[in-house]
């Protein structure tokens, strides 16, 4: 069978910077090409060249049998590719309907046709299972909601390629399943799809060929079935290692304590943290968990209830107020609330550790020691390219999610909290952050990790709380932390 996609020797140079080498490949109509790679491999950077974002530096793009240039996005579309990319393009201030038909906005006589506008939003997204309001303003809704719009975006009119960059990076079980599902179906309606994920289990499903970079360069294609074993192996270039770090020990004593707390999404929450514990904060989508996350950090504003840091009731409960009083938050949304894009990583990394870190001297910024703990600290992550000089833009998602890591572990606090914090990582630095979590605890801090993936709670939790529809429903310890125990408390 002739290839739908097919790429020869496809390279990407930014600069001196080779991000992409050589890389040949073909994706057959009715095929799940799956794309597999550290962090920087040149993922996003292949889906953007097929996408006509990146005009490739040199090689070939065949569809259909045909050379194709793309100058623009437009001229992708119109060939029936469809992407959703990593990072998110929503536009804040539209409706959900508004977004989800951008770009292909239905019109009579010239004018917007709302009403069919908002019938094929509706349609799209019930096929995706999802009940979101298309009048509300997309920029209100939260991270995963607005990555459902993005994937219901591509799925509008005729698909002949389905390009998905990590589309479940935001997603918790059951919006991922239900999107495998849909992916499994298009394909079996002819569809081509090339799907970039880090996370095993789904390529391990869905995937019928798996291409690995590495590097920029294509290392291997296997076709399923595949090991996970030999998928590591491809894309680290070595056997791979222990995934969870956790050395249970003794406690100490309570460093949060968090009493009837209520907000919006939070509903009389009641819990605590110990020095030296790591607590798992476990939910589904929607259950309230990042809300919990977001209003200990500060960032959303609490009803009622106390929380106390360290024993003392902390002053303000705003973002500043809560990192003096020594809880350390790390988003999920790098992009929304994380990093300076358009200055050196490195400033993003020390950002706000100034004073704390001893990088002042004489009341000056000590730029050498700025850099040089950014580096260090960016080393133990495994950040690539390391150099530590390059604006936060350039980076790849993965290893922006690391900087942010990076820059919440300079602090000396007393409780540090993770929402997603393996979002988009790839799994050799997966297990360099556990290992920096467990050091973190075993250090004396408190950690809470909230995560929608149970294997990555069950694997570093010592204390596992489980959040439905806003409330505290159970609390495990030890061997009590299963799956199934965390999943019957659900709902
Ligand atoms: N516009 C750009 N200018 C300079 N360098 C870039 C640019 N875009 C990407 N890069 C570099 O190209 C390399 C590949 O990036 P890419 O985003 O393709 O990685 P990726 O495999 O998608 O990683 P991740 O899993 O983290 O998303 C990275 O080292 C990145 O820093
Ligand atoms: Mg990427």
């Amino acid at each position: 069978m002739s290839a739908l996609l097919e790429l020869r020797g496809l390279s990407k140079a930014f600069g001196p910077f080779i991000a992409l080498s050589d890389v040949s490949l073909k994706v057959l109509a009715g095929q799940v090409h799956a794309v597999m790679g550290e962090n920087g491999a040149g993922k996003s950077t292949l889906i953007k060249a097929l996408s006509g974002l990146h005009a490739p530096s040199s090689g070939e793009i065949l569809f259909d049998g045909r050379p194709v240039r793309f100058d623009s996005p437009t001229q992708a579309t119109d060939l029936g590719i469809r992407t959703v990319f990593q990072e998110l393009h929503i536009a804040p201030h539209m409706s959900v309907a508004e977004n989800i038909t951008l770009g292909s906005t239905p019109t009579v006589a010239g004018l917007i046709d709302r009403r069919r506008m908002r019938d094929e939003a509706r349609a799209v997204l019930s096929r995706l299972g999802v009940d979101l309001d298309v009048d509300a303003r997309a920029g209100r809704l939260s991270r995963s909601e607005q990555q459902l719009i993005e994937i219901a975006r591509s799925l509008i009119g005729e698909a002949r390629l389905l390009i998905l960059d990590e589309p479940t990076a935001s997603l918790g079980e059951s919006e991922s399943r239900r999107l495998l599902d849909i992916v499994r179906r298009l394909a079996g309606e002819g569809v081509g799809v090339i799907y970039v994920s880090h996370r095993m289990h789904e390529v391990l499903d869905i995937a019928d060929v798996v291409t690995v970079l590495r590097d920029g360069v294509h290392v291997a294609t296997h076709t399923a079935p595949v090991g996970a074993d030999a998928l590591v192996e491809a894309m680290i270039g070595r056997p791979a290692g222990q995934l969870y770090a956790h050395t249970p020990g003794a406690t100490g004593p309570a460093v949060l304590e968090v009493a009837n707390l209520s907000a919006v999404g939070v509903h009389d929450a009641s819990l605590v943290v110990h020095a030296g514990e790591v607590v798992g904060i476990a939910g589904l989508i929607g259950s309230g968990k990042s809300e919990l996350a977001r209003t200990l950090a500060g960032l959303q504003p609490a009803r009622s209830g106390t929380v106390l840091i360290g024993g003392k009731p902390c002053g303000a409960r705003t973002i500043s107020g809560m990192l003096k009083a020594g809880l350390m938050y790390y988003p999920s949304d790098r992009r929304r609330e994380g990093l300076v894009l358009r200055r050196p990583l490195y400033e993003s990394v020390t950002l706000g550790a100034l004073g704390s870190a001893g990088l002042t001297r004489f009341g000056l910024i000590d730029r050498r020691a700025e850099r040089r703990r950014a580096e260090e600290l960016t080393e133990r992550l495994a950040l690539r390219p390391a150099d530590v000089t390059r604006h936060a833009l350039l980076y790849s998602g993965g290893n922006q999610q690391k900087a942010l890591i990076a820059r919440g572990l300079l602090r000396q606090a007393v409780v540090h909290v993770f929402d997603e914090p393996t979002v988009g990582i790839d799994v050799g630095a997966k297990a360099d952050v556990y290992a920096q979590i467990d050091s973190t605890a075993r250090g004396g801090a408190g950690v809470v990790v909230v995560s929608s993936d149970l294997t990555e709670l069950i694997g570093i939790s010592d204390r596992v709380y489980v959040v439905a529809e806003g409330r505290i429903r159970g609390e495990l310890r030890g061997d009590e932390i299963t799956e199934q125990a965390i999943a019957e408390r659900f709902f």
